[in-house]
């Protein structure tokens, strides 16, 4: 376990609106403190249920050491668990993805129901009581068909955020959708670098043609940055949303999240090299091609574009202190059909250049932050939501040391069907 006198030491040299100290983003010390204060506490972003379709669906995802199981049970709820079995410990489903009516350990072939009872544990002696030998829980909230799991045995408010993101995200009606496509990257940088990256578009002009074609750099609507043309198709486009009765300004999130419709470029629609439409069938009941996007990003691991005609979720990970996976997953209305109503090529090859070209600019400066030559450096006004972020941050992990939630490491609420 880290000194906490250092964590401190850390945080007090720590400039408020300025990059982080070093060993934040390359100690492998610190990656581990930010598994216990950030990913073993927070809500964090697993998958879109849709992916979770029928009763016995399941995926599994690794925060650290720790693998967790997203499944859908007979009676068509989301659950979660850990997934690690109540024997001697082996890991029960070793694929990233399946589909099983029951859970069977590997190992010894204990057998678990999709709600988490152990429902067989061969030569166990008599008198061995199942009951106490549940699959350990893990709590589970969806939003708009988002799943958000937590690892935390008392997790965080998700209720604010939940109200404030979604009179924005229900009119696409994200749950009624399926998968497109799925693109899992390992970028060769800290996660809040990632992260940081993501937050800012100040690196747009210079890295993104094919994201530039259509999406307007600016992030707020009065972007005191924003060009005249900007701002005269901002009010006609938030005339039009507010005529859809479709909410658009900026969510109150404080650091915690944020949700916003931003417009494309005149003439622009969607994600695609010429800003025409990538799937022919819009989401939810919308009627109208050209919604602009919303964007709505959640501390820690999740960042989304919803527009009229598909979705896009984005799932961080942190693997070490210098590598991070990202999964980005398209989704389109469950009764599109590929081929007749999109592309998959069409739809995804502007973020997945996109997503190389950021890859790119991570990890030089993940390379450069590992340098001796690296000192914490000034963010931009453009990059406000940095700032936002490393506070977030430099909080969450000030509140761990301080043990508001230290207690709540885990959970172990302990399924008995
Ligand atoms: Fe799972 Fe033995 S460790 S059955
Ligand atoms: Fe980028």
């Amino acid at each position: 376990m880290i000194d906490p006198t250092r964590v401190r030491a850390a945080l007090a040299e720590r400039q408020d609106n300025f990059s982080l100290p070093q060993p934040f983003y390359t100690d492998e010390a610190f990656h581990r403190l930010d598994l216990d204060a950030v990913f073993n506490d927070e809500w964090l972003f697993a998958c879109n249920s849709c992916e979770l379709r029928e009763p016995g669906d399941y995926l599994t995802l690794e925060i650290g050491a720790t693998s967790v199981l997203v499944l859908r049970d007979m009676d068509g709820e989301i659950r979660a668990f850990f997934n690690t079995c109540r024997h001697r410990g082996s890991r029960i489903c070793l694929e990233e993805k399946g589909h099983a009516h029951r859970l069977t350990c590997p190992y010894h072939q204990w057998v678990y129901d999709l709600d988490g009872a152990l429902l067989h544990a061969r030569q166990m002696p008599a008198g061995f009581e199942r009951e106490g030998y549940g699959l350990r829980a893990v709590h589970v909230e969806i939003v708009c068909g988002m799943v958000y799991i937590c690892l935390a045995a008392t997790p965080p408010d998700i209720t604010r955020f939940r109200d404030a993101v979604t009179p924005y995200l229900a009119p696409h009606q994200p749950w009624r959708t399926k998968v497109a496509a799925s693109v899992t990257m390992i970028e060769e940088a800290n996660w809040k670098l990632v992260i940081e990256n993501n937050r800012e578009c100040y690196h747009c002009a210079a890295n993104h043609p094919e994201l530039l074609a259509t999406l307007v750099e600016f992030a707020l609507p009065d972007d005191p940055a924003g060009s005249r043309d900007f701002r005269l198709l901002m009010e006609a486009q938030a005339a039009k949303w507010d005529r859809h009765g479709l909410p658009h300004l900026p969510a109150d999130g404080g650091d915690e999240f944020r949700c916003i419709r931003l417009p494309f470029h005149r003439g622009a629609v969607s994600f695609t090299p010429d800003g025409s439409p990538a799937c022919g069938k819009l989401l939810g009941e919308l009627t109208d091609p050209d919604l602009g996007s919303v964007r709505m990003f959640r501390v820690p691991n999740n960042w989304n574009h919803f527009l009229a005609d598909h979705i896009i979720h984005f799932r961080i990970l942190p693997l070490s202190a210098t590598r991070t996976v990202l999964r980005t997953t398209w989704l389109v209305h469950e009764d599109a059909v590929e081929g007749v109503d999109y592309d998959v090529d069409t739809l995804t090859s502007v973020w997945n250049a996109t997503n190389a070209q950021d890859a790119r600019l991570a990890a030089n400066n993940q390379l450069g932050v590992g340098s001796l030559g690296y000192a914490p450096g000034p963010y931009a006004p453009s990059e406000f939501m940095l700032r936002n972020f490393t506070n977030w941050y430099a909080r969450k992990l000030a509140s761990h040391l301080d043990g508001a939630h230290g207690q709540r490491s885990i959970a172990l609420k302990v399924s008995n069907g």
